[in-house]
């Protein structure tokens, strides 16, 4: 027993000296997910709280942190918490979807080891089993730049974490049991900001003053647009990457996806709205806070500011305005001697995203079909399913059966939709187009788990090869979540630079829990901790995982 534990603790040094940055700090969390009482809409209702909040509390890091987050379940249901752009480099076996992870069974816990390499900006945690994304359990996580690393704005007063989303008086097992039924989930009941309706909160400001706002839809069904009564908006960051500081009077947030905006206190000391409301829906569902002056002479005046609420062109012609931040990170390099800056690597600075010639191109198109009498979501036609084991698992222990690789096709195929648990086979190291294409009339957003990736072009209509010319290879945006208008498309390059079992998925929560999303298989046939981090001794087992050793001692 004693020289088991020797050697578990040797193990744990091994792991903490060659892996992982030794000097970077460590940040420990005790997280406790419990039920309780919430009133977002007025009506009492069960949500799922960590520490006895909702939202969650905010994970605030550095750079190349080591976050170690030992999650309880009191639940009396599994539970994983997942972490929304945090790229868990080598390491998927942190990501915390049902794909890389055993549930936490009710009354256990599990610790997390996630480390914050390379990576800056705003993202945000959830709980990514069953529905309970719909009953909370998120929360914001802010990723700082390290002291010295230039960052190509004066730093703000303060710093605003603002998680928006949609939500249903029903809760997350009725409204599991209405999509088990094969039915879609009815229009949400309203909206919430940082987990409250209207005029929730305050937040206080310094008239003259820069604050930065760090906003997330962290909804299930609806994109969102946001804006500042009488103010404007530069943006400043979307999901780990500084951009062209653009203003802004509304924009629109699609579901999943973080933007980071500086606001200046430059008008008459009052109160204002903050106002968000859902696009592309009918009615229009709104959630308002007040931003107060501390030297305000009165309440809101007028009514909340109207924003786009149908308007297809107006955000497709954002989108396409938002842009990395070129000119001004090269002459940053030039007055600063600039070295690093922003996320892994540089994506500007050790190449050039336009430069790179794809050595794959990856059609993948979602549909809507009925599958045995029953309504689902598939990606080229194949709607996943879980499998028994984490397919992470499956992969590492070699047990046959639970997946295939080739089970989803490189293009949409036609045809109607059939289940299968899809798994995509990839190479380390490639360089791959990606073009998500929406025959649907509804807006579609998509996440990739451990990558991020460059915006190259989005436009209506079917994406054909001569769609190419009209790509943008100069200075689109890398993020990790990407919207995708109505009979539209949207491409993407995407460097292939982390092993692991990785998570492609619609951030519409309904259509990813009835089978719109599949694993993406990054593989090395090198099999070295340079390119993936051995299993965690702590992992969880289950499945036909159950019983076997984590690691060889
Ligand atoms: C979690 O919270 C519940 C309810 O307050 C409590 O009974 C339980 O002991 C807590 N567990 C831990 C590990 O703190
Ligand atoms: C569970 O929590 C205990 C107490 O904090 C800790 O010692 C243990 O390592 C945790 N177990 C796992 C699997 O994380
Ligand atoms: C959800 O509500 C139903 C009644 O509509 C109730 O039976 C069920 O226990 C509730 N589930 C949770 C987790 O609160
Ligand atoms: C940048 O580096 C060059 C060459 O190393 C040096 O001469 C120059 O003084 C540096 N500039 C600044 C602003 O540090
Ligand atoms: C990309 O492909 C083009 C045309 O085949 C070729 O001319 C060019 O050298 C390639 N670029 C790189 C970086 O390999």
């Amino acid at each position: 027993m004693r020289s088991l534990w020797w050697s578990l603790l040797v193990v744990q040094i091994l792991l903490l000296l060659g892996f992982s940055n030794g000097e970077s700090p460590y940040r420990w969390y005790n997280w406790n997910i419990t039920y309780g009482d919430i009133y977002p809409l007025g009506v009492k209702q069960q949500g799922i709280l960590i520490n006895g909040q909702f939202p969650g509390p905010q994970i605030d890091s550095v750079t190349n942190d080591n976050l170690i987050i030992n999650v309880f379940n009191s639940l009396d249901e599994p539970f994983l918490l997942s972490w929304n752009g945090i790229q868990q480099r080598r390491n998927s076996w942190q990501d915390g979807v049902y794909g890389t992870n055993c549930p936490i069974p009710p009354g256990q816990n599990f610790t997390y080891v996630l480390q914050v390499k390379d990576q800056i900006g705003s993202f945000f945690y959830f709980p990514s089993l069953a529905m309970h994304k719909a009953a909370g359990g998120y929360g914001g996580i802010i990723i700082r730049s390290r002291p010295l690393i230039p960052v190509p704005f004066p730093p703000p007063t303060g710093d605003y974490t603002i998680l928006i989303g949609d939500w249903f008086k029903q809760n997350h097992t009725d409204l599991k049991a209405i999509l088990d039924g094969g039915n879609d989930l009815p229009f949400p009941d309203g909206l919430l900001l940082n987990g409250r309706g209207s005029n929730g909160l305050t937040f206080t400001v310094d008239q003259g003053r820069t604050y930065r706002f760090r906003i997330s839809n962290v909804g299930l069904t609806t994109a969102i647009n946001f804006r500042i009564q009488g103010h404007k908006m530069v943006l400043v960051e979307v999901e780990g990457t500084h951009t062209l500081q653009n203003t802004y009077e509304s924009l629109d947030i699609h579901l999943g996806q973080s933007y980071s905006v500086l606001v200046t206190m430059d008008q008459p000391g009052q109160d204002y709205y903050i106002v968000a409301s859902t696009r592309f829906t009918s009615p229009v569902l709104t959630a308002t806070s007040i931003l107060h002056y501390s030297n305000s002479a009165g309440g809101v005046s007028g009514p909340p500011p109207g924003g786009p609420t149908i308007e297809i062109d107006w955000s497709l012609n954002q989108a396409r305005s938002v842009r990395y931040i070129m000119n001004l990170f090269a002459e940053m390099k030039v007055r600063q001697n600039l070295t690093a800056s922003g996320p892994r690597p540089n994506p500007q600075g050790s190449y050039h995203y336009g430069l790179v010639n794809t050595t794959r191109t990856i059609r993948l198109a979602n549909s809507a079909p009925m599958i045995n009498g029953k309504k689902r979501y598939a990606v080229n036609s194949v709607s996943f399913i879980p499998a028994d084991t984490p397919l992470k698992l499956a992969d590492y222990f070699k047990i046959p059966g639970v997946f295939n690789l080739g089970s989803i096709q490189d293009y949409p195929t036609g045809g109607g939709g059939y289940l299968q648990t899809s798994v995509m086979a990839a190479d380390f190291r490639a360089y791959v187009e990606i073009v998500f294409e929406n025959p649907e009339d509804t807006v579609q957003s998509w996440h990739i788990d451990g990558h991020i990736f460059f915006v190259v072009g989005m436009d209506g209509g079917q994406w054909s090869a001569a769609s190419r010319l009209n790509y943008n290879l100069r200075d689109g945006i890398s993020r990790c979540t990407i919207q995708v208008y109505p009979r539209s498309w949207t491409a993407l390059y995407m460097p292939l630079d982390n092993v692991g079992m990785w998570n492609i998925r619609s951030e519409n929560w309904a259509r990813q829990y009835l089978g719109q999303q599949f694993y993406f298989r990054v593989y090395s046939p090198v099999n070295s901790w340079r390119d993936e981090y051995p299993i965690p001794i702590g992992a969880l087992l289950c499945g036909r995982a159950s019983g076997r050793k984590t690691r060889p001692l």
